[in-house]
């Protein structure tokens, strides 16, 4: 039996006590100009300075969104007395640099997905964080969307069942530019790494880690993974089918199938979106949600920054729904998917 209602979402809405934190910007490229735009306007976080490698982006992005502060490295702009948390926007290869010179000097960080290119990298900023007693969060900004929250509900009170199913694929067509960072294995680009991230983190979130990982894709040119399916085996005999590529065009899509009921989240399933409730017969009622909060696409980015600054008011070193042992399981489940996409 499905419910008659459907749980109200947990919001990490602004202005209900948390710290406004005053942020620097690492990496002035594409999704820091989004992060930067959701951050000033739907948050009440400050964002206070950028750093680039080259002056006259860094000075762009300063005037473009009024910035005040602008450094030549990261680790100038982390030592700055008037920043207090750093969001990491450079490519995956970067992220365990760039994340270790941030709680080198004290600070929060926000590093965006992938954490790192690998579980040692993990482990090795987890760590690094624990001992300075700073904040590490990785910005899965799906877990800290409304929907993630009615999912966490539905699961906790038994809504759909033993879930034994799992599909989620996140497909984009990406032109293939051995120049663009996507296809370059130095930068830790790669459709699992950089696209099937989310799958892999929505599975983990789901049925925890996999007992099995089984993997299979092709390469490209340039020698990173271009798609791959990847099957988990999860305790009890769950599986999760997961797939990502950066040469088609897929659904993006998530499915979570229990032995009293199926969730489907809608288009781009780790954005703000719908999901539909299905009992397990083919002809059952469907309930029917969507995001009520009014924050589309990459405005949305904003409630894991609200999050990072209530868990900072909180006194915790990390996100509470996403922490950093999960995290490094899951970079350690990428790590042998892609061991075995590489040789497959
Ligand atoms: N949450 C999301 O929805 C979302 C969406 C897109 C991307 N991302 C993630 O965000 C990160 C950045 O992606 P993006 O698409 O914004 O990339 P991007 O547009 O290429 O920007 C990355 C920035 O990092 C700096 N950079 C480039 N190469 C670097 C290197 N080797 N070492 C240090 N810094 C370097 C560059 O700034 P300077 O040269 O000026 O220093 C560049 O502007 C990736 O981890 C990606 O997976 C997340």
């Amino acid at each position: 039996m499905l419910p008659s209602h459907l749980p109200e979402p947990d919001l990490y809405r602004p202005g209900t006590g948390e710290p406004s934190l005053r942020w620097g910007i690492a990496g002035p490229g594409w999704i820091a100009g989004e992060f930067t735009k959701a951050l000033k306007a739907h948050t009440n976080q400050q964002v206070v300075a950028v750093s680039s490698r080259a002056q006259e982006r860094g000075a762009a992005f300063a005037a473009e969104h009024g910035l005040s502060l602008t450094f030549g490295s990261v680790e100038q702009m982390a030592a700055h007395p008037e920043v207090d948390v750093v969001y990491i926007a450079t490519p995956p290869s970067d992220h365990v640099i760039s994340g270790l010179a941030v709680i080198a000097a004290g600070k929060h960080v926000m590093i965006e997905k992938p954490f790192t290119v690998s579980a040692a990298q993990a482990h090795q900023l987890a760590d690094a964080a624990r001992a300075a007693g700073v904040l590490a969060m990785e910005g899965m900004w799906n877990r800290y969307l409304p929907q993630t929250s009615v999912l966490r509900k539905l699961l906790d009170d038994g809504v759909l069942g033993e879930v034994r199913t799992l599909l989620a694929d996140h497909g984009q067509a990406i032109p293939a530019d051995p120049q663009h960072r996507l296809y370059r294995p130095e930068l830790g680009g790669g459709a699992l790494m950089d696209i099937g991230i989310y799958p892999m983190a929505f599975s983990s979130f789901v049925l925890g880690p996999p007992r099995q990982v089984t993997a299979i894709g092709s390469m490209t040119d340039t020698g990173v993974d271009a798609q791959s399916t990847i099957v988990l085996q999860h305790a009890g005999g769950a599986q999760s089918t997961l797939f990502s590529s950066i040469v088609g065009r897929t659904p993006s899509t998530a499915t979570v199938a229990g032995s009293e009921a199926s969730l489907t989240f809608g288009e781009y399933f780790y954005t703000p979106t719908t999901f539909t409730l299905r009992g397990p017969g083919h002809f059952d009622p469907v309930l029917s949600w969507s995001d009520p909060s009014g924050l589309t696409q990459f405005e949305a980015l904003s409630w894991e920054a609200t999050a990072l600054a209530t868990f900072v008011g909180q006194g915790r070193t990390e996100s509470p729904v996403h922490t950093l042992s999960e995290i490094t399981q899951i970079m350690d489940t990428i790590d042998q998917a892609r061991a075995q996409i590489a040789a497959s």
